[in-house]
């Protein structure tokens, strides 16, 4: 007699992304079936004994997890197209933020901009995402840089989660730039540590810290403080290092046991067995180096070698990554990085879910969230192969229909 469930599909192939020694996990003639927002049974159809009223036929199509996009900033105000312009003119982005644009122009625009406003256009760069099969975001703050505005996009971010069928991880980017009224970094730093981030911890805004070590974002040593403090805080950690110059924030964050470092195009080699002790995810930003016509590329061959698992993310944001697409994403990590097609939908499942610390979603096996989506093409390897080729035909989150 098979068990009742609240959603059973029958006759799909699963891109699984389980780790049973077959590429993408994949299972044939498969069956799902959900309880309670969780996958109950993820395998073999001849195996299954679940079934449901709620029933459906996969047709033969294939079924994958939903897409996690571990790193954005796209909670902001205004766009900087005009400095698109300046870099088609040779102008560097480093240099447009040394002369007070750059992040800094995003500041001013993000301070000047009230919380629906705010939440409108998220939403919309949101729903692009969506209806590419992505169930599960990572969305910064960063653009405020004093607790009001900090707070205010943060509540924007939650508000998308609470209001759109889409988990939201949020992430306190207070150490992104320095504000302008700031007396110093020094000081700047210390207000951070001692005043936004206790502030918005309490008020429940903050899932994980993050820092843009840089030389035109804070040392090491800065980035030593925000992490103690994050660590005093029990947060997870994520950084932003090694993007422009190689300033060892790498290194930094794995002493850390960060959850992740993000852009690392100027990794060194020899770092990179720090990262794999520190079970730390490396997270790539094709679309920031392609926006950026950047030419050093991630060490991905050491990456590979010493099994550090690679994530995949847009960076969605209006200055270095103006690309809301994961799917493009995914292609560009294979055309710019040489990542294979597998590696790239490891990246926005199992391995963007860890750079989250949500191991119960990104891949589809019992015991995970049930967020997934229904797809026709002949061979998972399509998802990364083009660009615009594909849309999901159904998504489920928590095992609900998402009508988009
Ligand atoms: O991930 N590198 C720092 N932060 C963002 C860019 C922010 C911006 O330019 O507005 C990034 O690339
Ligand atoms: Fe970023």
């Amino acid at each position: 007699m098979p068990q009742p469930c609240d959603l059973f599909i029958h006759s799909v192939q699963l891109a699984s992304m389980q780790d049973n020694g077959v590429p993408y996990g994949i299972i044939e003639n498969a069956a799902i079936a959900v309880c309670d927002g969780k996958i109950a049974y993820a395998g073999p159809m001849d195996e299954c004994n679940y079934s449901s009223e709620n029933k459906v036929d996969g047709q033969g199509k294939w079924c994958i997890p939903g897409l996690i996009d571990c790193h954005t900033h796209l909670v902001y105000g205004g766009n900087r197209a005009q400095e698109f312009e300046q870099r088609l003119q040779g102008v560097s982005y480093a240099d447009i933020a040394k002369q007070g644009g750059g992040i800094q122009s995003t500041v001013n625009a993000t301070r000047a901009t009230c919380e629906q406003d705010l939440f409108d256009s998220a939403k919309c760069r949101v729903l692009r995402l969506l209806e590419e099969g992505v169930t599960t975001v990572e969305i910064k703050s960063g653009y405020g840089l004093n607790v009001e505005t900090e707070k205010k996009m943060l509540r924007v971010a939650r508000a998308i989660g609470e209001q759109l069928p889409i988990t939201i991880s949020t992430t306190f980017l207070g150490a992104h730039a320095v504000p302008k009224e700031a007396s110093s970094a020094e000081c700047y730093i210390d207000l951070v540590c001692k005043e936004m981030m206790p502030a918005l911890h309490k008020e429940g805004l903050i899932d994980a810290v993050d820092v843009f070590c840089e030389h035109i974002g804070f040392s090491p040593e800065q980035c030593r403080k925000v992490f103690q403090a994050a660590q005093g805080l029990n947060l997870p950690i994520k950084a932003h290092v090694e993007q422009l110059s190689d300033l060892k924030g790498a290194c930094l964050a794995a002493e850390f046991k960060a959850n992740s470092v993000e852009h690392i195009e100027y990794l060194a080699e020899d770092d990179v067995p720090k990262l794999k002790t520190a079970d730390t995810v490396a997270v790539l930003l094709p679309g920031a180096f392609y926006s950026l016509n950047e030419t050093q590329k991630p060490p991905i061959h050491a990456l590979r070698q010493h099994r550090v698992p690679m994530a995949v993310a847009t960076d969605c944001n209006p200055g270095s990554s103006p690309v809301a697409s994961l799917l493009t994403s995914m292609n560009m990590a294979c055309v710019l990085f040489s990542l294979t097609p597998e590696e790239a939908l490891k990246g926005t499942t199992v391995h963007a879910a860890k750079a989250l610390g949500l191991t119960h979603k990104g891949q589809i096996k019992a015991g995970m969230d049930a967020d997934f989506s229904l797809w026709i093409f002949q061979h998972p390897c399509e998802l990364a192969y083009g660009i615009n080729m594909h849309r999901p035909e159904r998504i489920w989150v928590g095992g609900n229909r998402v009508q988009f």
